[in-house]
């Protein structure tokens, strides 16, 4: 078979057989096979889609091009589960919900990757803490979740490496957003990972790679047929991405917000919502509660007692942090040398987002990649962002930015003034939590 013939007959927006799929799949793990190609096979994909089944059929190969973890050796009291986020800015959720998660008595091993295109990547923002090993070999993983109950780590070159490079290839090809190459992405990782049971928080909304609610809810429909058909018990709670998730977009920033959530110190309100929305749904899932109330007052305890807080810190010590780096983070935590305000030019109400923009801002800050090994300065980003509907006086800070120089600070200054509009007008918002789906 040629490698040549398959991008061809998907460029002419053909059906590619199983075999054809696993010849492509087999590419992605042989160097000899180049990127060009991948990047041609991936746009020919983004361009002509393909099938439910074709999918199906990359999303098993991808999986099958590594390990599969298998926890049942474990015998863990609980059930073992994860959560995936289609991607967006801001977005902290899974540092926060895995030990809450596993305060509720789940167990998470959470297989996470680096930022993509305009995104955050959880593993970019646990790589902000000194020290945290973000890729421990396979036992200290295992003793970890079992242990604690949760490991946040990256996806080692044993889990599905085929996705590995293809998500790298895509990152750098404005291929990612296609509804097939996210499905077989997220679910690869997922069952090669070994998760009985999954929860998907499907974004939508300017900042998210499914830009209407309407193709979210096709990504949901896709992902939930593909994972059933694998034998994953999935969930998809649909949120809203249109506008920064929380206070703070940037890998430490987003860290330092995630601890004054832990410690029960700031909760913002949107933030707690998709947080809340997506445990319970874990909680459901697992069997760990009976229905909404009682998963709402598991996730509060699990907060407010401090537990959670206390299973975030054994992980990262478990995984090499010092032992005060949650009582001290600042003095750990990569600091940006330049803070600058972006203030209100006009009175009125922050109405509009533009939140892919805000994201490119962090990777022109040097927070994302523009190039894939590109090292990143973790301490970018912004801090304090205003909620939309917030009322402004002229003067007044809509965010703060960090940065490396007064040029860059400057740069995004403006860029964040052409991303935020203010309005004569109280704007009418999103709903944070926009739809739940079980299959
Ligand atoms: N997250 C992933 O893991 N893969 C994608 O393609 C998009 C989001």
């Amino acid at each position: 078979m040629l490698f040549t013939e398959v991008i061809r007959k998907k460029r002419d927006g053909q059906t590619l057989t199983k075999k054809e799929i696993q010849f492509f799949v087999d590419g992605l793990t042989n160097p000899d096979v180049p990127a060009e190609q991948i990047s041609a096979f991936a746009m020919a994909v983004f361009l002509n889609s393909m099938t439910f089944t074709e999918t199906g059929f990359l999303t098993s190969a991808m999986a099958n091009s590594g390990q599969m973890l298998d926890w049942g050796e474990l015998n863990l009291p609980g059930p073992v589960i994860d959560k995936h986020s289609t991607g967006g800015v801001g977005d902290k959720v899974s540092m926060l919900l895995a030990p809450i998660a596993a305060a509720c008595g789940c167990y998470v091993p959470m297989i996470s990757g680096q930022g993509l295109g305009h995104t955050g990547g959880t593993l970019d923002k646990m790589s902000a803490i000194p020290s945290y090993q973000t890729f421990p070999d396979l036992s200290l993983f295992k003793k970890v979740v079992k242990q604690v109950g949760c490991a946040i780590i990256g996806q080692t070159s044993d889990l599905a490496p085929a996705d590995r490079r293809f998500y790298a290839i895509r990152d750098v090809t404005s291929t990612v957003e296609s509804i097939p190459l996210i499905t077989a992405s997220i679910l690869s990782k997922k069952i090669a990972a070994g998760n009985e049971a999954l929860i998907m928080d499907v974004k939508w909304g300017n900042g998210a790679f499914m830009q209407t609610l309407s193709n979210a809810r096709d990504l949901a429909t896709s992902i939930m047929g593909t994972a059933a058909k694998a034998g994953v018990n999935t969930r998809v709670v649909i949120t809203d991405m249109n506008e920064v998730l929380g206070s703070t977009a940037g890998n430490a920033l987003e860290i330092r917000e995630s601890i004054d959530y832990l410690a029960n110190n700031t909760r913002e309100t949107r933030l707690d919502e998709v947080v809340v929305a997506l445990l319970s749904e874990m909680l459901l899932a697992t069997g760990i509660s009976d229905d909404l109330h009682n998963a709402h007052n598991k996730i509060e305890q699990a907060i407010t007692s401090g537990e959670a807080y206390e299973k975030f810190s054994q992980m990262l010590v478990a995984l090499g942090v010092a032992a005060d780096f949650m009582e001290q983070p600042d003095k750990y935590l990569p600091k940006a040398n330049i803070i600058v305000p972006v203030l209100a030019e006009q009175n009125g109400w922050l109405s509009k987002m533009d939140t892919r923009a805000m994201g490119n801002v962090i990777v022109e800050l040097g927070g994302g990649r523009k190039q894939t090994n590109q090292q990143l300065d973790l301490s970018v980003g912004f801090s304090e962002v205003m909620p939309l509907g917030s009322e402004l006086q002229t003067g007044q800070t809509i965010a703060l930015i960090h940065a490396k120089s007064p040029e860059d600070a400057e740069r995004a200054t403006q860029s964040v003034q052409n991303a935020c509009l203010i309005a004569g007008e109280k704007p009418v918002l999103h709903a944070t939590v926009v739809e739940r789906l079980t299959s």
